[in-house]
């Protein structure tokens, strides 16, 4: 028993729980990712594991469904945006319990791509095979090489995030969000979508990721207070437009699933329509404010919320605290990159903020209640 303490410990390497390391290891899990699937000029995205997508099978491809569970499914909210806007092809996601028993429209010129750190999640695995009966070709997006549905796929894309032992997933959810980036810009590369010059600028701003998830990460003893105060409410709301909204549908299911604290995501734009009136004197709001198409939109939807009495937390780009500060309670500056990249930087500190509200909860962060990492029965 000893031994298996101690070797515990020193997997943990230095860290008090396997989600903070996870959380940690993410410059590493990105650039593991990336690494070899850039060319040399860092001009190309190179996909060498994709056999059966050869460009002249894209090039027949009208639709993409993308099917996943938990987490994995927020990664593929991000991988609808990433791939309408890169390669402009309609694009749905869907949870796979629902997507199996609904009789999604599938036809041998749609894409279905699965997502699945394990590769094992039984509504996942089904989802694949029904995709694969109505001939459909299966992309797999997965963190384990010969798992079930990476051995089921037509092709399949590893992140390279490393075992991920915390239930709660980090480091797997934004390795693939790395993987939707470096999928869109190989298709796009493959039909012309989006020029040369966009590729490389894209991924010119993809290679500064694994230093500005360091910057963020310095700064963690800052989250670190806010998450003691937030742990202090029964309920909160993340709010954001776009790719923000993604992200505060993963901020909210990370603060739940190891805090227990209630939250919930909502569509900015769509507060007025009825979650406002839940909105009172020192509600807290978790407000993204990252995508700078949508700032003034975002921006006044916060104030909505301010003039109700909401406690906001904005997560802005740098640059913009100036601003903001006159709207919200507190800010946390993410460094600048493009707006379709930013979910992979505006994670990080939601993570870290359910990562410590747990911690001063004294939950068990690694294993919360309930929860299994992997779900491989219905
Ligand atoms: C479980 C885990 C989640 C995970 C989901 C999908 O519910 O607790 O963290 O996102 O399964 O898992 P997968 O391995 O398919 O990504």
């Amino acid at each position: 028993f000893r031994v298996d303490w101690d070797l515990m410990t020193a997997e943990k390497g230095g860290f008090d729980h396997f989600m903070l390391k996870e959380i940690h290891e993410q410059p590493k899990a990105y650039r593991d990712t990336m690494r070899g699937r850039i060319s040399e000029d860092g001009k190309n995205v190179v996909l060498p594991e994709l056999t059966t997508l050869t460009p002249e099978t894209l090039k027949g491809i009208n639709r993409v469904h993308i099917v996943a569970c938990g987490t994995a499914m927020h990664a593929g909210l991000v991988g609808k945006t990433v791939i309408e806007t890169l390669v402009r092809i309609p694009v749905e996601t869907d949870v796979a319990s629902e997507y199996r028993y609904r009789s999604p429209i599938i036809t041998p010129e749609t894409l279905v791509i699965v997502v699945s750190q394990s590769g094992e999640t039984a509504d996942t695995l089904a989802a694949l095979r029904e995709a694969q009966r109505c001939g459909a070709k299966v992309l797999a997006i997965t963190n384990v090489v010969g798992s079930s549905v990476a051995r089921e796929a037509d092709d399949v894309i590893i992140t390279l995030a490393g075992p991920e032992i915390a239930v709660a997933s980090t480091k797997a959810y934004t390795s693939q969000l790395i993987a939707f980036y470096l999928f869109g810009l190989y298709w796009a590369q493959t039909t012309g979508s989006q020029t040369a010059e966009q590729i490389a600028h894209i991924l010119a701003a993809m290679d500064s990721l694994p230093e500005q998830v360091e910057r963020i990460l310095s700064q963690a003893d800052t989250i670190k207070t806010v998450a003691e105060d937030i742990s202090k409410s029964s309920s909160l709301f993340f709010i954001g437009r776009g790719l923000d909204f993604a992200v505060a549908l993963e901020g909210s299911l990370k603060l739940k699933e190891i805090s227990y604290i209630h939250s919930e995501a909502y569509a900015a734009g769509e507060l007025k329509h009825g979650t406002l009136a839940l909105i009172e004197e020192g509600v807290p709001v978790i407000a993204l404010l990252t995508q700078e198409d949508l700032y003034e939109k975002t921006l006044s939807n916060i104030k909505e919320t301010k003039a109700r009495g909401a406690h906001v937390l904005a997560i802005v780009n740098e640059g913009h605290e100036a601003e903001v500060a006159k709207s919200v309670d507190r800010q946390f500056a993410i460094p600048r990159t493009l707006q379709l990249l930013s979910p992979a930087l505006s994670v990080v500190p939601l993570q870290l903020l359910s990562y410590y509200a747990s911690l001063a909860l004294g939950h068990d962060v690694d294993k919360p209640r309930n929860l299994a990492k992997s779900v491989t029965v219905e």
